[in-house]
């Protein structure tokens, strides 16, 4: 464990603050930039109920060149770093590609750049199984192709992959991991931090805990035509306690140089898909809640199947998801009910 802090960008955000409970659980001190952009200063507040300690928080937007090199210049002790600031909804980004490709791109070079004056930065990168696209190939290994991306902001997780790869080509002190999750689900066990979709929640989880506590009719579910068992479409649900942990592993893998080489990939999934309509019936058994649906067409952009070859995680990483899909909805059951409370407090 390094004595060093360690700076987590979109700390503020779903992934990102189970991540720095999970860092200060190991014994690590956190620095925190967010600019609030989709998350709340609340956040801090949950993340320190649960490990009695504050992180340092910085309100800085990336975009902002100055601002990332004022930060490093403050901070200069900090060489390590979990970048989770993106955007990130698959939707927005086909509608607004350019906001994408500024905020996911143009601040990753700006943090990379001020990395590359550090004489051994070590740097884990949000990333997604997007970038498969609809692999040939089930479960998916690190070795399938990166396709076409779907969405610009697929593209993005692409092109972020890349930079950093000839980086690290450049510059063999500087150390990386990508991390290509799978589809990220549930809440802290306490509560105190989960989910946070703003307006209508694109993601199936939210969607069905909304609609479950009544702040939606119904779920509809895209497409009941697709080549799987039942029709619906699979994907590989990782509890976020599980991913957070994974950050842990992968920055103390490079902090104790137990790299292969200073690039790496790993897939996080749980190895296990689940159609729609699994998920479904397995919230309503942890929720005792009837979940209301109704079949539509199939959403665009969305492929059949997605789920993990869990291999290189589980035996290089030494990394494996230990929480279940039923854990996983009984924790986001769990957060919405008391998302409701405060919300029927605060009204
Ligand atoms: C899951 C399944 C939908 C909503 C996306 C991004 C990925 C990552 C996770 C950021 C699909 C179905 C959904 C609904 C439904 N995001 N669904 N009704 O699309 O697999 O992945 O989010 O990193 O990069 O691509 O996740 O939760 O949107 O959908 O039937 O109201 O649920 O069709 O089969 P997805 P999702």
């Amino acid at each position: 464990m390094s004595s060093k802090r360690v700076l987590v960008t979109g700390g503020l955000g779903f992934i990102g603050s189970h991540t720095v409970v999970a860092l200060q659980q190991e014994g690590f001190e956190v620095v925190i930039i967010d600019n609030l952009s989709n998350s709340s200063l609340d956040v801090l507040g949950g993340i320190t109920q649960i490990t009695g300690k504050t992180p340092e928080f910085e309100n800085i937007d990336l975009r902002d060149k100055t601002a990332v090199k004022d930060f490093f210049e403050k901070y200069e002790d900090i060489e390590d770093v979990i970048h989770f600031a993106a955007s990130k909804a698959v939707g927005e980004s086909v509608l607004n590609p350019l906001l994408y490709y500024e905020n996911n791109i143009s601040t990753l070079v700006y943090v990379l750049h001020e990395l590359n004056k550090k004489p051994s930065a070590k740097f884990i990168f949000s990333s997604s199984c997007t970038v498969y696209g609809q692999a040939d190939e089930l479960p998916i290994t690190e070795n399938a192709p990166v396709k076409k991306a779907e969405s610009p902001y697929g593209n993005t997780k692409q092109i972020g992959e890349e930079i950093i790869n000839d980086t690290c080509k450049i510059n063999v002190d500087f150390k990386a991991i990508a991390l290509r999750y799978f589809n990220p689900i549930g809440a802290h066990p306490t509560a105190e931090i989960g989910e946070l979709p703003i307006g209508t929640p694109q993601n199936l989880i939210p969607f069905i805990t909304q609609t479950a506590i009544g702040k939606r009719e119904e779920l509809s579910v895209f497409g009941n035509d697709y080549p799987t068992d039942d029709g619906t479409a699979i994907r590989d649900y990782i509890h976020v306690m599980d991913l957070a942990e994974a950050h842990v592993t992968a920055l103390s893998r490079l902090i104790n140089g137990k790299e292969k080489n200073n690039y790496e990939v790993f897939n996080l999934g749980t190895g296990k898909g689940n159609s729609v309509l699994e998920v479904i019936q397995s919230f309503e058994k942890v929720s005792g809640q009837n979940l209301p649906y109704k079949i539509v067409d199939r959403r665009e952009g969305d492929i059949t199947a997605a789920y993990a070859d869990t291999t290189k995680a589980n035996e290089e990483l030494g990394w494996k998801a230990n929480r279940s899909l039923d854990d996983a909805l009984q924790s986001a059951w769990k957060w919405q009910k008391v998302v409701e409370k405060r919300e029927e407090e605060d009204n």
